[in-house]
């Protein structure tokens, strides 16, 4: 079923986000006839653009980022009609009349009261003041339908978080933010809520008496993107584990929902995040790591090391790698450590979970069968896999009792047509008004607090050795000790 009518501003509108994902995504959604039968999308910028122009300039969008670039003839040109922009200074107050004039200019041409949804595709310190003015619009008294959806990062540490949050929920109902974390939209990610709770399989085992340890890795091999001027006063803390790594651990460790509804979901997992046992700051060093990549080769190529990197401080302190071992204090996952990592430059781009389970409590087989026994190992490899295994011993074939682990692999190859981008599922689960896969206000506080002492402890003492691991490396070798010396050692995925 389409979602109701709706009007989507798009602040931002001849950014860099709009250009790759959004109208990509809106794209995408037409084509699959997900977008609503009565739709309009207006790019709202400081630059100048004619309306031909600012189309011309997303086509350009589209046929880099869309999934699907070979059916365009003749769609291209009917989304383009639902598509228009608005030169307007986000600053300048008066004229964000031009919006409700053109809200009412639609009301009054499809003669119904659309969705109105504001999407603040723009620099952080400019969505205080853009939310302002929106809450001081008429146009969003209407909780029922109109929205407002703001990208991260949200704040840069707890205290700002909670203003931000304190801004934006005087001026408008929960239900109206959607804060998005674009990993939530990831079909994969999405589909750890159905390998977990719609199998009876999993769940009697995955708690602390079969499972040892978990691992989530999102490693990445791009760097930094031209976005030193953003990367430099945030880090990877910041930039990954405070979002889309804590939020996959809490897909992976909450209790099962009650019902889809999008307070259920979100209230299993803010009580995971507020399971998570605090760190000390005295134990800082023992729980996490950080490092920073040097100059050197990436595949073939001279990559110039962080600190030389156009707009970053040449004795930059800031973090392009972070590895932390978290507890979570509850029932099921008492003294399982989950290790989590990310980082810049890595030898391979690679987000997986790892779900490591003991090993068989005793074993009867002949001893030389003991040489090859591995114990079992469920994968859920994110991207650019996106796929499933599960490792078990399986008996070679022959008259010896030799045993051999093996993978069971389901993946979703051959499927990339159908499977939507993240921004996909989220946009139309803004025109449909479900929260589900949005960030609260409250689950935003509680990632904060899980990674303040971390924050604070690694302000105030800097590290000894930074740059400390190479381009096309696993990360610094103290993120190997920190695993090692429970251990056990961090599993580099291979592609199937
Ligand atoms: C963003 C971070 O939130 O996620 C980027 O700001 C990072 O630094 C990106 O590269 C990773 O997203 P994905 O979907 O490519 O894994």
């Amino acid at each position: 079923k389409r979602p109701p009518a709706s009007i989507l501003f798009i602040f931002g509108g001849s950014g860099d986000l709009n250009y790759r994902k959004l109208t990509p995504a809106l794209y995408n959604l037409f084509l699959d006839e997900w977008m609503p039968e009565q739709f309009s999308i207006v790019g709202i910028g400081r630059t100048e653009y004619t309306a031909e122009a600012y189309r011309t300039h997303l086509l350009e969008g589209i046929q880099n980022f869309s999934r699907r670039k070979g059916e365009q003839n003749g769609h291209v040109k009917k989304f383009f009609e639902h598509v228009n922009y608005l030169q307007l200074d986000a600053g300048d107050v008066a004229s964000y009349a031009r919006i409700t004039e053109y809200v009412q200019a639609k009301e009054t041409e499809w003669g119904i009261h659309p969705n109105v949804i504001f999407y603040l595709a723009v620099a952080p310190q400019l969505v205080p003041s853009i939310a302002q003015e929106l809450g001081t619009l008429n146009l969003c008294k209407d909780k029922a339908t109109t929205r407002i959806v703001i990208e991260k990062p949200f704040g840069h540490d707890l205290a700002s978080a909670h203003e931000l949050n304190a801004l934006l929920t005087g001026l408008f109902a929960e239900e109206q933010i959607f804060r998005i974390d674009h990993y939530l939209g990831k079909e994969t990610v999405q589909n750890i809520l159905a390998l977990r709770f719609a199998n009876a399989l999993f769940e009697p085992v995955w708690n602390r008496h079969y499972i040892d340890h978990i691992q989530i890795t999102a490693a990445e091999s791009v760097g930094l993107e031209d976005r030193a001027g953003y990367y430099e006063h945030s880090g990877a803390l910041r930039d990954m584990v405070q979002n889309h790594i804590l939020q996959l651990m809490c897909m992976v460790a909450m209790e099962a929902p009650v019902s889809f509804d999008a307070n259920e979901i979100r209230n299993k997992k803010v009580d995971v995040l507020n399971a998570i046992r605090p760190i000390r700051r005295e134990d800082v060093h023992e729980s996490a790591v950080r490092g920073q990549y040097s100059a050197g080769w990436m595949k073939g190529k001279q990559v110039i090391g962080y600190r030389d990197e156009k707009n970053v401080a040449p004795e930059s302190k800031t973090e392009t790698y972070a590895a932390v071992k978290f507890y979570v204090d509850n029932w099921r996952w008492q003294g399982v450590p989950f290790y989590v990592r990310t980082g810049k430059l890595m030898h391979q781009k690679s987000t997986h979970v790892t779900i490591q389970f003991k090993d068989a409590p005793t074993f009867a087989f002949p001893s030389e069968a003991a040489e090859s026994w591995r114990s079992n190992r469920l994968t859920i490899s994110i991207q650019p896999e996106m796929d499933i295994r599960i490792r078990f011993q399986a008996k070679r074939p022959g008259q010896t009792m030799t045993l051999d682990p093996v993978n069971m692999t389901f993946n979703y190859e051959g499927s990339d047509d159908h499977t939507p981008e993240a921004y996909e599922t989220l946009l139309l689960d803004v025109m449909e008004g479900d929260a589900t896969l949005f960030m609260r206000a409250d689950q935003v506080e509680a990632a904060w607090k899980v990674i303040m002492p971390i924050l604070e402890t690694w302000e105030t003492r800097q590290p000894q050795d930074f740059p400390n691991y190479n381009p096309d490396s696993w990360g610094p070798e103290d993120a190997d000790a920190l695993i090692a010396k429970d251990g056990h050692a961090w599993i580099n995925l291979p592609p199937e």
